[in-house]
């Protein structure tokens, strides 16, 4: 089966990860600091906290940004449940905004609307905008209403390393408080498991810190008591130990040396489906202009209507055949857990787009024969439908 998305581990990598691991110290060295300075220096962020996933950044970043039991947190259906779990993990109550149905991203106007007729005392405290596939979302329009209705803003951006607008990195928070990234084997780049926080606010960045590492300062600055010895160091909050370690650590520094070779492998990869498979009735992800995409999943709108056949027989037809195709994502509202909580509202957009999404295979390392295979029977399914 072609996956729909693989890790890519060179030499280099396992000469990386082999060095830490021959070194005095597998976790809590110097590597994870290298990585954390490599990666602000990337995205140009003054701060940057790495965990073990994106989930766990996400949680700390949430409690750094002070997220309590009585707050509210917004974000999209069509993104992985990690997007608003980390609002369930503080206690708050999530609500969701529409996707525009050509970006499959945040839909701005369904966004303002809904602050427009939200009451003051049930506005959120956060939002979560997610920059779906890799492709960012609106920010600066996004920022706008930031300033306007006084909520923060956490970027899921664990699709999104090496992503623009213009020229701005995504992760330079210059529209947020905070990005997160995650560094899982599908991703952009990969520790395995792993994920960072970026900002530009000191306090948030010390919080994240002490969060990590079960609310733990060894900074004598910090200290509440001033007791100046190495034996000596303070709790200070209620933290977890969501630490990543020095073997991840070298294989992400590594990695992000292939950051950029491995987004345009992906782009490359994009190009050649679109190009292929024009003129069929499929809808490719719009890409802004002024943006550039990670192309971290190849999402395809099919318009089974026009087809006269089921997502499921279609989804199966193209699995027998070997393509690992996937879905990204069944709306987070849909989820029994969240069923449950709530009788959440269906959102016209992420229904839509759900019920006709497939990730067709993109990752670095895609053979030209089999990237041309998938065309051929993807291309050939659709026609001997038509
Ligand atoms: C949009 C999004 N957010 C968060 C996560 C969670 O990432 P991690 O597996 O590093 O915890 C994922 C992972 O698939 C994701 O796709």
């Amino acid at each position: 089966m072609i996956p729909y998305s693989k890790q890519k581990i060179t030499n280099k990598d396992i000469h990386s990860v082999n060095k830490v691991l021959k070194s005095n110290f597998i976790t809590q060295g110097k590597t994870i600091e290298i990585f954390e300075k490599k990666i602000c220096n990337f995205v140009k962020a003054k701060f940057g906290v790495a965990s073990n996933s994106a989930t766990s950044s996400l949680h700390i970043a949430c409690l750094a940004l002070d997220l309590k039991s009585n707050d509210i947190l917004w974000t999209v259906a069509n993104s992985f449940v990690a997007s608003a779990n980390c609002a369930r993990y503080c206690g708050a109550t999530v609500d969701f905004v529409d996707i525009n149905p050509n970006t499959f991203n945040i839909d701005v106007d369904h966004l303002e609307r809904k602050l427009k007729k939200t009451k003051k005392n049930k506005l959120p405290k956060i939002l979560v905008v997610v920059h779906f596939a890799g492709e960012p979302a609106e920010m600066k329009k996004i920022y706008k209403l930031k300033l306007k209705y006084k909520f923060k803003i956490i970027e899921d951006a664990s699709h999104a390393l090496g992503a623009k607008i213009k020229n701005n990195f995504i992760g330079s928070c210059k529209y947020s408080d905070l990005a997160v990234f995650s560094f899982h084997p599908v991703k952009p780049i990969t520790t395995a498991e792993g994920g960072i926080a970026t900002t530009n606010k000191k306090d948030l960045y010390v919080k994240m810190q002490m969060l990590r590492n079960h609310g733990i300062t060894r900074d004598l600055k910090l200290y509440k008591n001033k007791i100046n010895h190495h034996w000596y160091y303070e709790q200070q909050l209620l933290g977890f130990n969501y630490r990543m370690n020095d073997i991840e650590a070298a294989l992400g520094i590594s990695q992000l040396s292939n950051l950029i070779k491995y987004n345009k492998q992906r782009s490359k990869i994009v190009k050649y489906y679109k190009k292929i498979l024009k003129n069929l009735p499929i809808k490719f992800q719009n890409l802004i202009g002024e943006n550039s995409s990670t192309h971290h999943l190849c999402v395809i709108k099919i318009n089974l209507k026009k087809l006269k056949i089921s997502y499921n027989n279609f989804f199966e037809k193209l699995r027998k055949k070997n393509i690992g195709i996937n879905l990204h994502y069944l709306p987070i509202y849909s989820q029994p857990y969240y069923q449950k909580l709530k009788k959440y509202p269906k959102l016209k957009n992420t229904e839509d787009y759900y019920r006709s999404a497939i990730s067709i295979p993109v990752f670095p390392g895609l053979s030209e024969k089999k990237l041309r295979y998938i065309c051929e029977t993807l291309k050939n399914l659709i026609l001997s439908h038509l």
